[in-house]
C-alpha cells in the first residue's frame, strides 16, 4: 500500500505544486524509482515496445501488465502504483473494463488505472468510479491508436482537433477521472486544459505547463535507443555503463583476472 494517493495528486495541484512520474516495470527500478521520492509510477504498456521489443504497445495482454505491476507494486513503499489498461482490456464492452481494472487493484496491488481514450471511454470512467477504481484519463497522442493516426504524431494542432482535446478533457473530469494525461501536444493547449481543469494533468511531451511530468523510464536512463521522442531528455547512459562493465567481467574472466582469491572459498 502506497503513500502517495489520489487525494495527494489534487493537492499538489491546489498548492502549485508538481507531481514527478515515470514509469517504471519491474522490482529493481521499482525501488530505485521509490527511493528517489517519485510520486507516481505507471506501470505502462510500453513495457511492450522497451522490455518486450515489440514494435509497439497493441500486443501487450493484461496478464503481462499483471505479472509486470506485481513486480512493481513489491518494490515501492511511497509511490503511488498506477496499471496501464492495454489494447482491448475495455474496448469490449464497460463490464470487461471494469473486470479488468479491478485486477490491477486486487491480483496487483496498485492503486489506480491509466486509460487512453476521451468521450469514448466517459462510461467506463463512470462505471468504475461506481466500483471505486480511480482512473486516470489520456488524451492527445495515444499509442494503443497508432493505426487511426497513422503513427506516432502531435495531436492538436488544429483549431478543431484543440477544441475536441477540450471537450475531451472536460468530460473525462466528469466522469469522474482523477487525473489526466496529455500526450504529445502543444505547450499552449496543454496550458489551457491545465489551467481549465480541476483534476491535475500530467504531459509527456505536453511542455512545462502541466501539473506534472511522465516519461518512459528507460528512455530517461539510456537504455533504450530504437526510437527517443523529441520530448524526451536523456539524464542518463545506463546502456554503455552496462555494456563497458559486462565488456570488463568478460576480459577478466578470459585473462584470469576474475575470480580471485577475495571471491573464492579456502
Ligand atoms: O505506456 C506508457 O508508458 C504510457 C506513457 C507513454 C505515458 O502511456
Amino acid at each position: 500500500m502506497s503513500n502517495f494517493t489520489i487525494h495527494d495528486f489534487l493537492k499538489k495541484k491546489k498548492d502549485g505544486k508538481k507531481i514527478t512520474m515515470l514509469t517504471a516495470y519491474d522490482y529493481p527500478f521499482a525501488r530505485i524509482l521509490d527511493e528517489a521520492g517519485i510520486d507516481a509510477i505507471l506501470v505502462g504498456d510500453s513495457l511492450g515496445m522497451v522490455v518486450q521489443g515489440l514494435d509497439n504497445t497493441l500486443p501487450v495482454t493484461m496478464d503481462e501488465m499483471i505479472y509486470h505491476t506485481k513486480m512493481v507494486t513489491r518494490g515501492v513503499q511511497n509511490a503511488m502504483v498506477i496499471g496501464d489498461m492495454p489494447f482491448m482490456s475495455y474496448h469490449t464492452g464497460i463490464d470487461d473494463a471494469v473486470r479488468n481494472a479491478g485486477r490491477f487493484l486486487k491480483e496487483a496491488g496498485a492503486s489506480a488505472v491509466k486509460m487512453e481514450g476521451g468521450a469514448e471511454i466517459v462510461d467506463h470512467i463512470k462505471a468504475m468510479a461506481r466500483a471505486d477504481i480511480p482512473v486516470m484519463a489520456h488524451i492527445g497522442l495515444t499509442p494503443q491508436s497508432i493505426h487511426r493516426m497513422g503513427g506516432y504524431k502531435v495531436q492538436g494542432k488544429t483549431e478543431e482537433a484543440a477544441n475536441r482535446l477540450i471537450e475531451e478533457a472536460h468530460a473525462v473530469e466528469d466522469a469522474g477521472a482523477f487525473s489526466l494525461l496529455l500526450e504529445a501536444i502543444p505547450m499552449s493547449l496543454s496550458r489551457l486544459i491545465s489551467a481549465d481543469l480541476s483534476i491535475p494533468t500530467i504531459g509527456i511531451g505536453a511542455g512545462p505547463h502541466c501539473d506534472g511530468q511522465i516519461l518512459v523510464l528507460h528512455d530517461v536512463i539510456g537504455l533504450f535507443e530504437r526510437f527517443v521522442p523529441k520530448f524526451v531528455k536523456k539524464y542518463a547512459d545506463v546502456k554503455m555503463d552496462a555494456l563497458s562493465a559486462i565488456r570488463e567481467y568478460k576480459d577478466d574472466i578470459e585473462k584470469g583476472i576474475f575470480p580471485a582469491e577475495e571471491q573464492s572459498f579456502k
